[in-house]
């Protein structure tokens, strides 16, 4: 039976088969409204619960959800439980539910251009957002005899757009710290379900690792690379208004498109604070043996387990990112970093400390950090080397430090890099059971969806899972 992610808070998921629509509803829902919604969920998920009656047990609001849900053969939907003092009270709701809804209206010009800009997006499916085809078409297509009255022309404002970018600067992500901790808060409350599918907590690690942007993958260039060439700006800019959309907001969106640059990767902090979860307890210290742009820590904060996040990484903006990152969201007593490669540390050090490990290594020479002589990209310049000299003693520093009965899980993938595969997950599967590990079992990582984050065309085709490799000392 499909159940599909909850976005949203909710008191308790609900059976579908005992929800209770109420007798008194007014509001009828013809199939094809049905279908639509259907059609949303199925690729959103659930971004509203339905309300119900602590008083009579019935459903106040969402009852067009109640029959998406049965046609989408949901068993459980995410439910909030309401007081209502009366039954006046809770009919009244139910009214005001609909009714208020019915008096907004559509702004033509601002459905189109969303319209628009959602259209230059592969896969995009206009039932998505909620329009039927017929609908679409009719607000794309510009009335037959209807000019489009253009006060500013595009010349005009892409001059103006990069003025305005070469004076401001790359439009680097910067949250502010009361922001960032609602948002940590939001991210503690995401059940497991939605937490493979949420980006959230991106935008809050890469405030503290502006330089995330300066690394480079491969062939492509570093966004700030392509930002800081006016020819590639240039492009960029006439693309956002090729496409309707509205210049700066969609710089990140169009990375991938015309620029021909790529962002080097940071993993989900929501996926990291679900496995942080399950495999960790209150207090216990974790490892991460190469910790990267903040993702797993944020997700290691967000999982309210308060124990020791054991970080390493030797680029010197990363390690320094990370420690401004636990200072400002107070974290700093729960965290031990160091500023070494993996490699160099001594297994004695952390002998037998760490309750679960966690991390995502580098790629080999996929993507390039920094140009500082620790990185293992830099240090080892054959694959062979890397395996032998980085991979397999990072493992060992991870089975040393970890208790046994523990879990180790690493995120890595085959590259290829040119025209040459590079079996990085064989190898380090092999490394890992030459050390004594067992391998438990492999799971598939969903990506995010490219298109909103900007990777680049050759990424896409690449495929939208990454494995994830479970060891147990
Ligand atoms: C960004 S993360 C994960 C990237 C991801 N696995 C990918 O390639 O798509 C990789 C981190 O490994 C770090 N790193 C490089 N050399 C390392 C080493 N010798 N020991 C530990 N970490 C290292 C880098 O500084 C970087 O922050």
């Amino acid at each position: 039976m499909p159940n599909y992610p909850v976005q949203c808070a909710y008191d308790k998921m609900v059976g579908v088969r005992d929800l209770m629509p109420h007798p008194k509803n007014p509001n009828r829902h013809p199939k094809s409204q049905i279908e639509l919604l259907a059609k949303v969920i199925k690729r959103h998920g659930w971004r509203a619960p339905i309300t119900i009656s602590k008083l009579s047990g019935f459903m106040v609001r969402g009852h067009a959800r109640h029959l998406a849900a049965e046609l989408l053969k949901c068993t459980k939907v995410p439910a909030d439980f309401q007081e209502y003092a009366s039954e006046e009270e809770e009919l009244e709701d139910l009214m005001a539910d609909n009714q208020v809804q019915e008096l907004s209206f559509l702004d033509n010009e601002q459905t189109a251009e969303n319209l628009r800009f959602l259209k230059g997006f592969e896969g995009f499916d206009p039932e998505f957002s909620g329009f039927s085809t017929d609908d679409f078409e009719s607000f794309i297509s510009p009335e037959p005899k209807q000019e489009q009255k253009i006060i500013y022309t595009n010349e005009e404002i892409a001059k103006q757009a990069l003025r305005w970018f070469r004076k401001n600067g790359f439009p680097y992500k910067k949250v502010a710290i009361h922001v960032a901790m609602q948002k940590i808060n939001r991210l503690a409350n995401l059940p497991d379900s939605a937490c493979l599918y949420s980006t959230l907590g991106y935008s809050e690690a890469d405030t503290f690792h502006p330089h995330r942007f300066e690394a480079t993958t491969e062939k492509h260039f570093s966004p700030l690379e392509a930002f800081n060439d006016d020819r590639k700006l240039k492009n960029a800019i006439a693309f956002m208004l090729k496409h309707n959309s509205l210049v700066p907001d969609a710089y990140f969106s169009m990375l991938g498109r015309s620029l021909n640059s790529a962002e080097a990767y940071n993993f989900r902090p929501a996926v990291a604070m679900m496995l942080y979860r399950k495999y960790a307890s209150p207090g216990e210290t974790v490892l991460d043996t190469s910790m990267g742009y903040g993702g797993r820590l944020i997700g290691y904060i967000a999982s309210g387990l308060n124990g020791l996040y054991i970080g390493i990484d030797p680029c010197s903006k990363t390690y320094a990112g990370n420690m401004k990152l636990a200072k400002h969201l107070c974290f700093e007593k729960h965290i031990e970093l160091y500023k070494q490669p993996a490699e160099d540390i001594s297994t004695k050090s952390l002998k037998g400390r760490c309750n679960f490990a966690f991390t995502s290594p580098p790629y080999f020479a996929k993507e390039h950090y920094s140009d500082e002589k620790t990185q293992s990209d830099i240090r080892y310049k054959t694959a062979e080397e890397w395996r032998e000299k980085f991979l397999a003693k990072m493992l060992a520093l991870q089975y040393e430090a970890l208790t046994p009965g523990c879990l180790s899980v690493v995120n890595i993938k085959d590259i290829k890099i040119g025209s040459k595969m590079f079996p990085l997950v064989q190898w380090t599967i092999n490394g890992a059971k030459k050390i004594g590990f067992k391998l438990k079992k492999i799971e598939q990582l969903m990506l995010p969806t490219p298109n909103l984050t900007g990777l680049a065309k050759d990424q896409k085709k690449e495929g939208r899972t990454e494995p994830l490799l479970f060891f147990e000392k």
